[in-house]
């Protein structure tokens, strides 16, 4: 049976506040933490099948045309090659995750430069690489290939991300104090540590993979389609994930091309990309282009915000880098105008990384209003509470839940906000020492997903979901949800992952994964009470779950005794409903930074950061934690050092390594500090529960930046913020 809950109403029940072991939200360790330590987890690329061959990637040198020739045969005859694969199947880039588009899959036509064109496939790694390396193709190569997002010539704007609300150069011409200012981002990698893989086998008409992917049950309805069979017929089997960030949300071509070669050679496929392939045959960020209007009175209160973006992707790519979502919701001011467009290139196919949306918007949005407040004289902090709307400024819905201002107030305490001087006054030797507040905000979105859990009579509990964990801490989560539901301890549960013969989950995206995936837990895990409360013939309000017992009033009974020889199984299943359009619902933050700018270089050192969040109930203090500072960390990274630069004769990445494209590193990233405000979003999930993957990302560029500008009185525009955009303007 499966317990299913639409969100069609908020859920006021508490219940996890109320369970006796209060195991939800402690900060316990990954179960499969001493596992990936110990290099005994494995992931895609580790497992070794029998008979396995391998093989290697060949991508177009060209950005725009067609392959006329592949003169495979003096491949064929190198040692140990096994064959070419190429043709219709192949798969242009990779899949959009979620979306119901099948993947592209573009024959002869290339359109851009790394897309895939074949697999060469021999009995080892070295003789597949060596064929690759070999494999002369023809081309027909297209001259009108659109390389500059600034002069394509096909813009789109989509209808359904345009606003117009009032009239906004009324209220710019009539405004106190007005801000218009452009801001750019470049192209960016998630970066994931580990490179895509996928290990392919077929056992008749069944396809099995082993690949590193992020939402299973999309996965592998993609890879059906990609192949032309049932999905009846695919399983994909991903339990450990080095890291995703938006690269592993859709099937990718390595996955499509080793199962095309399996299937023609009978035995099995190994194709691992490489760190070059990983950046230009998956998906980037797009680079945006964003202007940025506010009109504010003298105390500050916007009367108008208009933020207009152009970014790019593929021809015929549905997605779009959302730069707006967050300047939709957060911000009153009664005129507004968003503006998106997106410039057809032939780049490498943009998709989702790392908070699409807000990651760059906020930088711009942010950066925009510390621009304000030092125009109005204005603590940045006193800004933002004058203008956060009782209301969605443009739907008029009501907010879930949106404890900000706590954010913005107890981080400033902590921080010592009240030390911050004017730009250039506080001075250290050689480096400018300055302080940037930014606020964090992240769209909150529930996702359907299904769960079975399995109660033995021995007490043992076992969680079952194609659900990932990418680095996240879905296993420590969903095992804490299902121990505090039917009072076991905590090393009874045992979470079972990343299999499509498992209960289809929401898999891991858009930040959704930890609610979604643990209200399905708990819906199973409150169905297996109802069956106990059933068998001993009390209202399950009555009934307390601990140590392996069930207690009601003063009887109480083993769980051995109360099963008898069989488990107790249930499925449990939430569906997204109408709490997604009743009301606005997102994720808060602030983020505060400390930077030094050196005085004669213009080096800037991030000294300490803090963000404060509030996510709605938080599932594992310590999980939620990490992935804070992770997202504070790519935060430093967009101020500073990411960006990935596209050769403007054909559009290749020229940085397409770990060398060359600058992550922070442990050098870069000081003593980060994070907390969080108590909060419970009814709303949201019967978890009271809001994303926050993506949280601290979201915001925490714009506070580095800002602080360059209290520091040193460089307001810097054009992310990251190098050397040569500050050195020019420092102060004598
Ligand atoms: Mo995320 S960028 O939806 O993995």
């Amino acid at each position: 049976m499966t317990r299913t809950l639409k969100m069609d109403a908020p859920f006021r029940d508490h219940r996890l506040d109320q369970m006796p072991q209060g195991l939800t939200g402690q900060p316990l360790d990954r179960p499969e933490g001493p596992l990936k330590v110990s290099g005994r987890a494995p992931y895609a690329h580790e497992y070794h099948l029998e008979n396995c061959a391998h093989g290697v990637l060949v991508r177009a040198t060209i950005a725009k045309g067609r392959t006329t020739d592949l003169q495979d045969a003096p491949v064929k005859a190198m040692p140990g090659v096994l064959g070419v694969f190429s043709g219709d199947r192949f798969l242009r880039n990779p899949a959009q995750g979620g979306a119901d588009e099948a993947p592209v899959q573009p024959g002869k036509e290339i359109a851009y430069f790394g897309q895939p064109i074949a697999l060469v496939v021999a009995e080892t790694f070295e003789q597949a690489r060596h064929g690759a390396q070999n494999l002369q193709v023809q081309y027909d190569a297209a001259q009108d290939a659109e390389l500059d997002p600034a002069s394509a010539s096909t813009i789109e704007t989509p209808d359904k991300k345009q606003v117009d609300q009032g009239d906004l150069d009324a209220a710019m011409k009539a405004a106190h104090a007005i801000i218009e200012a452009d801001y750019t981002t470049p192209s960016q990698n998630s970066a994931a540590m580990e490179p895509l893989a996928s290990v392919a086998s077929w056992d008749g008409d069944s396809l099995t993979l082993h690949g590193s992917y992020q939402m299973l049950k999309y996965n592998r309805n993609e890879l059906a389609d990609s192949l032309g069979i049932d999905p009846e017929n695919v399983r994909i089997i991903s339990p450990y994930v080095g890291g995703g960030f938006g690269s592993k949300l859709g099937i990718a071509p390595e996955a499509v091309a080793a199962a095309i070669a399996a299937k023609a050679l009978g035995r099995p496929i190994k194709v691992a990309m490489t760190r070059p392939q990983v950046f230009e045959t998956t998906v980037r960020r797009s680079e945006t282009r964003q202007t940025i209007r506010l009109a504010a009175n003298a105390e500050g209160v916007l009367s108008a915000l208009s933020h207009e973006s152009r970014v790019s992707n593929l021809p015929d790519e549905a997605f779009s880098e959302p730069v707006a979502q967050a300047t939709h919701f957060l911000y009153g001011g009664e005129n507004r105008r968003v503006v998106h467009e997106v410039a057809r290139v032939n780049l490498t196919c943009a998709g989702s990384m790392r908070a699409p949306g807000e990651a760059v918007g906020m930088l711009a949005l942010e950066n925009a209003m510390d621009e304000l407040a030092d125009k109005l004289g204005l603590d940045p902090i006193t800004l933002r509470k004058r203008n956060l709307p009782d209301h969605h400024p443009e739907s008029d819905i009501p907010y879930s839940s949106r404890k900000l201002v706590e954010c913005l107030d107890a981080g400033a305490d902590r921080f010592g906000w009240s030390e911050r001087a004017g730009p250039g006054m506080r001075r250290e030797g050689d480096w400018f020492v300055g302080m940037g507040v930014a606020v964090a905000a992240r769209k909150n979105i529930l996702s359907e997903s299904s769960a079975r859990v399995t109660l033995s009579a021995d007490g043992q509990v076992t969680v079952q979901t194609d659900m990932t964990d990418i680095g996240t801490g879905s296993y420590a989560i969903l095992g804490q949800i299902a121990a505090d539901m039917l009072g076991v301890p905590i090393e009874r549960v045992d979470v079972q992952l990343g299999d499509t013969t498992f209960p289809p989950a929401a898999g891991s995206g858009g930040s959704w994964g930890a609610s979604s995936a643990g209200s399905s837990v708990f819906l199973a895990c409150e169905d297996i009470r109802d069956q106990i409360s059933k068998r001993l013939g009390c209202a399950s309000s009555d009934l307390t779950l601990k140590d392996g017992a069930a207690i009601v009033g003063q009887d109480r009974r083993p769980l051995e005794e109360v099963l008898g020889a069989k488990p107790l199984v249930a499925e449990g299943k939430i569906e997204p409903g109408d709490t997604s359009d009743d009301v606005s619902q997102a994720s808060y933050g602030a983020h505060f930074a400390e930077v030094a700018v050196n005085a004669d270089t213009g080096e800037v050192r991030v000294r300490r950061m803090l963000g404060v969040f509030a996510a709605g109930r938080i599932l594992n203090q310590k999980t939620a934690r990490s992935q804070c500072l992770g997202g504070m960390v790519f935060g430093i990274g967009a101020a500073l050092t990411e960006e990935m630069v596209h050769d403007r004769r054909d559009g290749h990445i020229v940085n397409h390594d770990l060398a060359e494209y600058h992550l922070p590193v442990n050098l870069d990233a000081p003593q980060l500090e994070v907390a969080f405000v108590e909060e419970r979003d009814d709303w949201a999930s019967p978890l009271q529960s809001k994303g926050i993957g993506e949280l601290g990302i979201a915001g925490a560029g714009a506070a580095i930046t800002n602080a360059i500008f209290n520091a040193c009185g460089v307001r810097v525009r054009d992310y990251p913020a190098t050397l040569d955009k500050i050195f020019p303007y420092l102060p004598d």
